[in-house]
């Protein structure tokens, strides 16, 4: 048998080390730090130019109450999500743990204990992999900003980063998910040491998952706030957007209308799944650790949703975006090689539903729920179900999943606006 190449072994360990992420599609991002207290978005240190002595005073301030990491990681398992990941430090510079690389923490301040730790032992409480966020930038070390032009700050700084990155890798056990954030200022990945600290990281951490900001690929991308639906990552890369649930990560109060509708983040599940992707989808606490009541109200919907239609996102899953059109009634997503189709179904059209330009036989067709089976015709290019409901029978969020079970893998093909002859 020929030998193995250095990169064939890589990428099946890179394989074998994504599987449970790849699986899992959906998490929970938390930010939590100082800037909760103020309401104000988490930049608003930066966005309103608060000199760092005045900043610091919320080191002393805050008092969250004890161990809220529990009620996010159950709201976290209730909402359908497998994994967490919650900002130990943010740009802000205030570690939410217990460190020895500065006094500026959450042990020694405040909140008087190790907050990361709290974390850890909700997430496994509740059965959830554990993320660590950590901002590479950061705006209240002095040599945070000056590394870029002072060796000597550079080399400082460095040692307070790989200090704080060991610490978090070697105190708490198994971590899952290492993700770095904003790279700002050093211009390059050698500038950061990152390919010497990410070593470190996976020396301590085996199994551990390192996303792309410490301008390395690692394992995944981490598009932000928006992806265009159409247009999805390509092929090749695992990817992971991570999404505001109302336009602020820290939290900041929001009218309603800001937060996004279950509807909304159910089609951005079946979207990012049909592309292959993860939704990390962010809960900012308030400085007491509470979530903001529409986050909670909004999760327990979607969870209710999965936990009735889950199979057709979790698990092995196929990229199927490329070999589906897009729909006015709903969206895609296929398992099995693509020979189990499933559609997403949000806008009801009554009692036939009628789907163009499938390049396979459908075999058999069922509510996704109950497995009863839907009466259909497929003609050459059309698929029409018939006898259904009069109205969308989901009354948890107007989306119902019905799956197709075909004779070949899924595909369809309607061209660019032009009817087929
Ligand atoms: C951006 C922001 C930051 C946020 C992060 C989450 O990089 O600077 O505030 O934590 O995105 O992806």
């Amino acid at each position: 048998m020929a030998k193995k190449s250095k990169a064939d072994v890589a990428a099946r360990e890179h394989a074998r080390r994504m599987r449970w992420w790849h699986e899992a599609r959906f998490g929970m991002f938390v930010h939590w730090g100082l800037y909760s207290q103020l309401e104000r978005h988490e930049w608003v240190m930066n966005r309103e130019r608060i000199p760092v002595r005045e900043y610091e005073k919320l080191a002393d301030t805050w008092k969250p109450e004890p161990r809220p990491a529990r009620d996010w990681a159950r709201l976290a398992k209730k909402a359908g999500m497998k994994y967490m990941v919650m900002t130990t430090k943010h740009h802000e510079g205030f570690c939410l743990w217990d460190t020895k690389q500065t006094d500026y923490c959450a042990a020694k301040r405040g909140p008087g204990r190790d907050l990361v730790r709290e974390y850890v032992e909700a997430c496994r409480e509740f059965g959830l992999k554990i993320g660590f966020y950590y901002s590479l930038m950061d705006w209240h070390h002095p040599d945070g900003a000056r590394c870029a032009r002072d060796e000597k700050a550079r080399r400082r700084f460095l040692d307070f980063t790989q200090g704080c990155v060991g610490e978090l890798m070697s105190n708490y056990g198994k971590i899952d998910v290492l993700w770095y954030d904003v790279s700002w200022p050093l211009p390059t990945p050698e500038a950061w040491e990152s390919r010497k600290m990410t070593r470190m990281v996976r020396r301590l951490q085996p199994h551990i998952i390192v996303n792309n900001r410490a301008q390395l690929p690692e394992d995944f991308d981490t598009p932000e706030e928006y992806v265009e639906l159409f247009e999805l990552p390509e092929e090749g890369r695992s990817w992971e957007a991570c999404m505001t649930f109302n336009g602020s990560w820290g939290y900041q109060p929001a009218p309603p209308e800001d937060w996004r509708s279950v509807r909304e983040v159910l089609k951005l599940l079946a979207n990012f799944t049909a592309g292959g992707g993860n939704l990390l989808l962010n809960i900012g606490p308030k400085a007491d650790g509470s979530v903001p009541e529409l986050a909670t109200e909004r999760l327990t919907a979607i969870g209710k949703w999965l936990k009735k239609y889950g199979e057709a996102l979790y698990g092995e899953v196929d990229r199927c975006r490329r070999r589906v059109e897009w729909m006015p009634k709903g969206w895609w997503t296929a398992k099995n090689n693509g020979r189990t189709a499933y559609f997403w179904c949000s806008r009801w059209p009554g009692t036939e539903l009628a789907i163009g330009g499938l390049r396979t036989t459908v075999k058999k067709a069922s509510f996704l729920t109950t497995g009863k089976p839907i009466e259909f015709e497929q003609t050459r290019d059309r698929l029409v179900l018939k006898g259904l409901p009069k109205s969308n029978p989901d009354r948890i969020a107007g989306v119902t999943v019905i799956k197709l079970e075909c004779a070949s893998k899924l595909r369809q093909v309607l061209g660019s606006g032009y009817v087929v002859l």
